[in-house]
């Protein structure tokens, strides 16, 4: 197409009277703008601008077609990857390939196999010692820290079956959930950063760090002397082979790559679980139907098997409409290289780029009553209906999420486990407010009263 033809995105500021309010929560004035604009506009954010966009073209030429022309922003590169390390999620280019093609082998299906069943007797311990007593005395919980406790457990058991210790394990929870304030806290409040350095603060997450390094590390360094083979992650890892040399990863590699799939590996599962947990206890009926549906598959008692992943069929409905409406990775960012043009559109070359995941899946041209929660949407016929990059809660292109099927494997188990052994009731009158910052999350966490079925 003409240069000259080329159409610009809609530059749209942040009117200051509604800054706070809008910043908090920025997704219906997106959503807003987006609509009024064409599905792509140019955002003023504070002495900077990035482009934002819901249409699927443009958000798969940015992740598939013309990747090579796109990086991940400084907020990944430069914040996450400090604070956790260079891992898959935060390297780029020839080393994120090399360490992409060693790894992707660990998440193939027989793989998954060996780790569904850890991830089977993780869960059911876990609501043996944990949910089961909340039942007895139905206690009202906040679930989305349950939740947040039991995806944290199962990946660290997929990745360490044998260990480590439970007071070890927390160490590395605070180390993650210290590294994500610590990005929350820069993202949404820069000027502080160096009162956090003055404060300690930043010295205290370096010893955190540290010590849950250490823990790995000693993980690592017993497996590799005992020579144990236990079907994990780390075996995995342990056994990846660079295919140009036949080399394996060195201890910091193993270290830094284990360290990212923690922190790439419960939150977003644990949030996508606490909202789904928010939506069946506001649709009884798709509740009751999920129920009847996991009890023919399974009876009423028998836990489930990765074989029987392929017929928990209205569970992954559940799952993926789950996904639709509260994706929890919502936005994906991108930076331009070159300059570039898509559908009609131009974008220059160095301009950050946002790709709404939430704008995509709520939107009115591709979904039909988008805010209606409906499975039905995800049966085969249904999804042999969608158009390309309308749903993507696990990205797309290259860089797509290696997890996926781990993490649908996994949402499927607890979803299975804990529907046929609770209820939760709502806390009526608490405020459920989505607070879009690198995940989804609920602002005020979710109140529920556990009932035994
Ligand atoms: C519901 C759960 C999950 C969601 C919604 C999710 C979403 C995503 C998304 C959208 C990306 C792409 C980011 C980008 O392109 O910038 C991604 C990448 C990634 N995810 Fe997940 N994820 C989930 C679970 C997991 C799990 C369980 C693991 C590991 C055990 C994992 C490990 C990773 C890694 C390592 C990457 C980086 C891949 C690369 O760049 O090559 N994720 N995830």
């Amino acid at each position: 197409m003409q240069k000259d033809t080329l159409k610009k995105a809609k530059r749209v500021y942040i009117p200051p009277k509604n800054f706070l309010k809008i910043t908090n929560n920025p997704l219906p004035f997106f959503m807003k703008k987006l609509k009024e604009n064409e599905g792509f506009i140019d955002i003023g954010l504070a002495l900077t601008h990035a482009y934002i966009t819901n249409r699927p073209n443009i958000i798969r030429h940015v992740l598939q077609k013309n990747n090579k022309n796109y990086r991940k922003t400084d907020v990944v590169r430069e914040v996450l990857a400090k604070d956790v390390g260079k891992g898959l999620l935060t390297s780029e280019g020839d080393y994120w390939l090399q360490q992409r093609r060693a790894i992707q082998p660990g998440f193939h299906r027989k793989r998954l196999e060996a780790i569904s069943k850890i991830m089977i007797k993780e869960i059911r311990s876990f609501l043996d010692e944990e949910f089961d007593k909340y039942a007895d005395t139905e206690e009202v919980i906040d679930i989305s820290k349950e939740m947040m406790h039991l995806a944290f457990k199962i990946v660290s058991k997929a990745l360490f079956s044998n260990g480590p210790k439970e007071e070890d394990l927390e160490l590395i929870d605070k180390t993650v959930s210290s590294a994500q304030e610590y990005i929350v806290m820069t993202l949404r409040r820069p000027y502080l950063k160096p009162w956090y350095w003055l404060n300690g603060r930043s010295a205290e997450h370096e010893a955190l760090k540290n010590a849950s390094d250490k823990v790995i590390f000693d993980a690592i360094d017993e497996r590799i002397e005992t020579k144990e083979r236990h079907d994990d992650l780390l075996d995995m890892l342990l056994e990846t082979r660079y295919e140009e040399t036949g080399e394996g990863m060195s201890r910091q590699q193993i270290k830094d790559e284990a360290l990212i799939l923690y922190v790439a590996g419960h939150e977003t599962t644990a949030l996508a679980m606490t909202w789904m947990w928010y939506l069946l206890s506001t649709h009884k009926d798709i509740e009751d139907k999920l129920l009847q549906s996991v009890e023919e598959v399974l009876g009423k008692d028998n836990p489930p098997s990765f074989a029987d992943t392929r017929n928990l069929t209205y569970a992954m409905q559940v799952i993926e409409e789950t996904m639709r409406l509260y994706p929890p990775a919502w936005m994906i960012d991108r930076h331009s290289l070159e300059e570039d043009e898509v559908d009609g559109f131009v974008i220059e070359k160095d301009k950050d780029i946002l790709l709404s995941i939430y704008g995509v899946h709520h939107h009115p041209d591709y979904w039909e009553e988008p805010e209606k929660f409906d499975p039905e949407r995800f049966t085969p016929e249904n999804k042999k209906k969608q158009e390309p990059y309308t749903y993507l809660p696990f990205g797309g292109g290259p860089r797509l999420c290696i997890g996926n099927n781990f993490a649908l494997m996994e949402m499927q188990f607890i979803l299975a486990e804990m529907v046929r052994r609770y209820r939760f009731e709502l806390v009526p009158n608490q405020k459920i407010e989505m607070n879009p910052l690198i995940t989804l999350r609920p602002r005020y966490g979710l109140k529920v009263k556990v009932k035994r079925r």
